[in-house]
């Protein structure tokens, strides 16, 4: 990924040094220990050493890890550790950092802080007034014309609040009222806002610049995220995508021939990696912007796709991505797209089936579905047996206790005990492929989870259903008795 951004630092953005010109400014705004830091000052000490200025880089690479070369941190331990690496590096050079001198990591929120504060902030120690003045220096007011990092992983981050919030809020409405809106809860992934506070720092700070990521490439056709390509295409000029797949989830990590496909951060300790697919984005915003952007993809697969892209940051040559075209009608998706001429033509699903409900989802599994019905039976026996007291029962079965959001374990169990145990609720169940069980799917209370009265009606022994769903994810299928 460095050396990506240093070729097109010099080929787009006519720097000929690359990362090694003392006006870019770099920040990786989820650092972690600093690897790419690390590499970026790697980068710019071989530059220097081409040109033969040996003689200054200790001094050099310490002046643009403290001036130039910026990394965000929000967890202490990875923090410190970014600070040993960049210490050592330039200890390596021969080389140090004098006692008030520090590289320039700061522990911060990378998502908050771009916005002066509406009211001063109070401090209990002066060191983290200076380490938040410093890091708020870095967002505020300095002219970073790269940001680059590998975005944490955390699939669902919360409601983000206030700052945090109106990150994603630029995601939300299409410029083009023909698009798409964002269904589902993509957006709330950590990694986009990520993606929208580098958009958004490079585009209306610097105007020119650009943004390089590996991240869960989820962005790319998810239907949380139109606005999101949608932006991109309107923001910058061109998009390279190089798409790593190793996804558990829509190819169960095996490459289109059948072969192992693990996640790039795959180890020898932990072959599979993460199991999110995931692809690197290069965006580029020049100064003579030119919209909609050009977007280049390829797809990487196999064991193989480390070694090839680490070949290719030693060689510089890249192998051949394609040009796409995102269309507005399929959500602008950032993928080559193998569908008919005429796929826009056809009904969509929902003129096909006019009417749509969700399906069962069971929440409390160890008490309502068993793979053997005599004992789902006798469990749901017990659980209505009024002589089984609620203490009792939180021994036997703890989940059937146990209040969580929507679900008030108390006010049910009186509810369900006065109603009593009905047998008509078991219904032979389909809860995985080819795994069937038993389900007490309770009508009258949210014992299951939501009732689903409306897809339950149509359950019965006559009746064959097709379902269709919005991705490949297999959930559980009710089969009617
Ligand atoms: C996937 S890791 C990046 C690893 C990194 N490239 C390295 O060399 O170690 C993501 C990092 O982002 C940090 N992080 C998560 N949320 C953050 C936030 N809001 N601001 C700054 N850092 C954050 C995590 O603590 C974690 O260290």
């Amino acid at each position: 990924m460095v050396a990506r951004v240093d070729r097109v630092l010099r080929e787009k953005l006519g720097l000929p040094d690359g990362l090694a010109d003392g006006r870019v400014v770099v920040l990786d705004p989820c650092c972690g220990t600093g690897a790419f830091l690390v590499e970026v000052l790697h980068r710019i000490a071989g530059t220097l050493r081409e040109k033969g200025e040996e003689a200054l880089l200790a001094h050099e690479i310490k002046r643009a890890a403290m001036e130039r070369v910026f990394g965000f941190e929000l967890l202490t331990a990875p923090f410190v550790v970014a600070h040993l690496q960049i210490g050592a590096l330039i200890q390596q050079l021969g080389g140090d950092f004098a006692k008030n001198e520090r590289a320039g990591i700061y522990l911060t929120n990378a998502l908050t802080g771009w916005e002066p504060p509406s009211k001063p902030k109070t401090f209990l120690f002066p060191e983290f007034k200076e380490e938040i003045d410093a890091a708020d220096h870095v967002k505020r007011d300095t002219r970073i014309l790269v940001i680059l990092g590998n975005p944490p992983y955390n699939g669902f981050a919360g409601i983000a609040i206030g700052e945090e919030r109106r990150l994603t809020t630029a995601y939300r409405d299409p410029i083009d009222p023909r698009l798409a809106r964002p269904q589902g809860q993509g957006l709330n992934e950590l990694y986009v806002r990520f993606y929208r506070m580098a958009e958004r720092r490079i585009i209306n700070q610097t105007n020119k610049g650009l943004v390089c990521f590996i991240s869960n490439y989820s962005w790319l056709d998810g239907l949380s995220h139109p606005v999101m390509r949608e932006r991109f295409l309107s923001e910058f000029d061109e998009i390279t995508i190089d798409c790593l797949n190793g996804d558990k989830y829509r190819t169960g990590k095996v490459t289109p021939e059948g072969k192992p496909d693990p996640s790039v951060f795959s180890t020898e300790s932990n072959r599979e990696g993460i199991q999110v697919g995931t692809a690197i984005a290069l965006l580029l915003r020049s100064q003579s912007h030119n919209a909609p952007a050009t977007v280049y993809f390829r797809d990487l697969w196999g064991t193989a796709k480390h070694a090839e892209l680490a070949l290719e940051a030693q060689t510089g040559n890249t192998a051949h991505h394609q040009s796409i075209a995102p269309k507005l009608d399929l959500g602008l998706i950032f993928r080559p797209t193998n569908t008919s001429a005429d796929y826009i033509s056809w009904p969509l699903l929902t003129e096909l089936f006019p009417v749509s409900f969700p399906g069962i989802k069971t929440s409390r599994d160890s008490v309502v579905v068993d793979i053997d019905r005599d004992r789902l039976e006798a469990r749901m026996k017990m659980y209505f047996d009024p002589k089984v007291s609620f203490d009792e029962l939180n021994k036997i079965m703890p989940e059937a206790t146990s209040t969580t959001g929507g679900f008030d374990a108390k006010n049910i169990r009186s509810y369900l005990l006065g109603r009593g145990y009905t047998s008509e609720y078991i219904w032979k169940y389909l809860y995985r492929p080819f795994d069937v069980r038993w389900l007490y799917w309770e009508q009258k209370a949210k014992l299951l989870d939501r009732a689903r009265t409306e897809a339950r009606v149509h359950h019965t022994q006559d009746n064959l259903w097709l379902e269709a769903r919005q991705n490949s994810q297999w959930k559980p299928l009710i089969e009617a008795m």
